[in-house]
C-alpha cells in the first residue's frame, strides 16, 4: 500500500519575543495569571519588513523541511498550507510559498480549518499521495495571529503567537508513514471562536460590532469544555482504528493552546505527561503552526526514531478537530 511518509521537518518563529512581563504593561494581567491558567510564558511576534509575514515564515520553514528531505522544490507536486492569517485574502499563502521556493510543478492552495489547519492540510496531501495523484507534497502550517489580535483584550491577547512549521511527504510502500488522519467538524459552535474584517457578512457578528473594526473573539471557557472531550475521543478512536493502545504511543503532540487542556486530555487518555510534547511556554498558541513547529522541535531534540508511533491531535475554530497516527520514518 502507498502511504505518505514524512521525510523532512522544519520550523521558524519571529525574532521578537513578547514575555508575560511585557504583557503586564499592555493589558491588566500578570505573569502569574497567564502562567497558571495557560502555561504560556512568552510568544513570538512578527515584525514588518523582517521576512516574518505568514508566507515568508512558511517559506523559511519549508526550506528547512526540504533541506532535511533531500527533495528539491522542483520535484514537489503539491503545496498545501493550513492558515487562518494569510498575507491577503487571495492569492493563497501556498501560491506565494510556491513562488518563493521555485516549485513550478506543484499545485498550491490553502486550507482554512482554524487551529486544525495543519492536520486538515496533511490529510489532503496524504490522500493525494495514497490515491496516486501526487508523489511529493509539502504541508505547511503558518500563522501571523498577532495581525488579528485585539491588544486591548486581555482574555485573548495573552494566548496567541506567530510562527510556521512544515513537513515534506513522499510516497512510499514501507509500513511506516501516515497511517491515517481522522477529522471532524461542528459548525453549530462557530461562534465560540471567530474573527472578521470589513468583508464579514455574518449578521450575528455585524450586530455586535456596530460597524467597528474588530479582531479575534473567543468564548474561552466554553471552548475549553468542548476541546477536552473532542481531543481525547478522536485520539483514542484514531489509535483503536489501528489496533494501537496508548502504551504504543512514543509521543503525543497536541495542538499547543493551553497546558490545562493538554493535561486534561492526557489524563482522560491515561497517557503520562512525559509522553506528551509541549512547547507552548515558548510560543503560545500559534494555531495551524503549533503542531508542525512542535513536531520539528521534538524530532530535532532526538525524541523520535524510525518506527515510533506519533499521535498528532488538534482542535480549533469551526469547530474542527482531528488526530493523525504516524509511524515515524526518519
Ligand atoms: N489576566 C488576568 N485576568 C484575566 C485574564 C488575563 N489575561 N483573562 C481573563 N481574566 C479574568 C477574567 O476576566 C475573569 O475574571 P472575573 O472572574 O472577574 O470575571 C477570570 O480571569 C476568569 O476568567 P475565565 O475566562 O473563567 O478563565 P479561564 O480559567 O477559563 O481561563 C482561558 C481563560 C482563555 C485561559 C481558558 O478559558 C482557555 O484557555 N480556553 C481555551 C482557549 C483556547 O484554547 N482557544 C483556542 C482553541 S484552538
Amino acid at each position: 500500500m502507498t502511504r505518505g511518509r514524512i521525510v523532512g521537518t522544519g520550523s521558524t518563529t519571529p525574532m521578537r519575543v513578547l514575555t508575560n512581563k511585557d504583557l503586564e504593561k499592555i493589558v491588566d494581567t500578570t505573569d502569574e495569571w497567564i502562567t497558571r491558567r495557560t502555561g504560556i510564558k512568552e510568544r513570538r511576534i512578527s515584525s514588518d519588513g523582517q521576512g516574518e509575514n505568514t508566507s515568508e515564515m512558511g517559506t523559511k520553514a519549508s526550506l528547512k523541511a526540504l533541506d532535511m528531505s533531500g527533495i528539491s522544490p522542483e520535484d514537489l507536486d503539491m503545496i498545501v498550507v493550513g492558515t487562518v492569517t494569510p498575507d491577503c485574502q487571495f492569492p493563497s499563502v501556498a501560491c506565494l510559498v510556491q513562488k518563493d521556493l521555485g516549485a513550478g510543478k506543484a499545485v498550491a492552495f490553502d486550507v482554512s480549518a482554524g487551529c486544525s489547519g495543519f492536520l486538515y492540510a496533511l490529510s489532503v496531501a496524504d490522500n493525494a499521495i495514497v490515491t496516486g495523484s501526487c508523489r511529493n507534497a509539502l504541508v505547511v502550517g503558518a500563522e501571523r495571529l498577532s495581525a488579528i489580535t485585539n491588544w486591548d483584550d486581555r482574555t485573548t491577547c495573552v494566548l496567541l503567537g506567530d510562527g510556521s512549521g512544515a513537513v515534506v511527504l513522499t510516497a512510499g510502500t514501507e509500513d511506516d508513514g501516515i497511517l491515517s488522519t481522522h477529522l471532524q467538524s461542528d459548525g453549530n459552535f462557530w461562534n465560540l471562536l471567530y474573527t472578521a474584517d470589513a468583508t464579514c457578512k455574518i449578521p450575528e457578528i455585524l450586530d455586535t460590532v456596530e460597524g467597528k473594526p474588530f479582531y479575534l473573539k473567543m468564548d474561552g471557557n466554553r471552548l475549553f469544555k468542548k476541546a477536552v472531550p473532542c481531543l481525547a475521543n478522536i485520539a483514542v478512536s484514531a489509535l483503536e482504528h489501528h489496533g494501537l493502545s496508548r502504551d504504543d504511543v512514543k509521543l503525543m503532540i497536541p495542538h499547543q493552546a493551553n497546558i490545562r487542556i493538554i493535561q486534561a486530555v492526557a489524563e482522560r487518555m491515561l497517557i503520562p505527561m512525559d509522553k506528551v510534547y509541549t512547547n507552548l511556554h515558548k510560543y503560545g498558541n500559534t494555531s495551524s503552526a503549533s503542531i508542525p513547529i512542535a513536531l520539528d522541535e521534538a524530532y530535532r531534540e532526538g525524541l523520535l526514531e524510525p518506527g515510533d508511533y506519533v499521535l498528532l491531535v488538534t482542535f480549533g475554530a469551526g469547530l474542527t478537530w482531528g488526530a493523525s497516527v504516524v509511524k515515524w520514518s526518519i
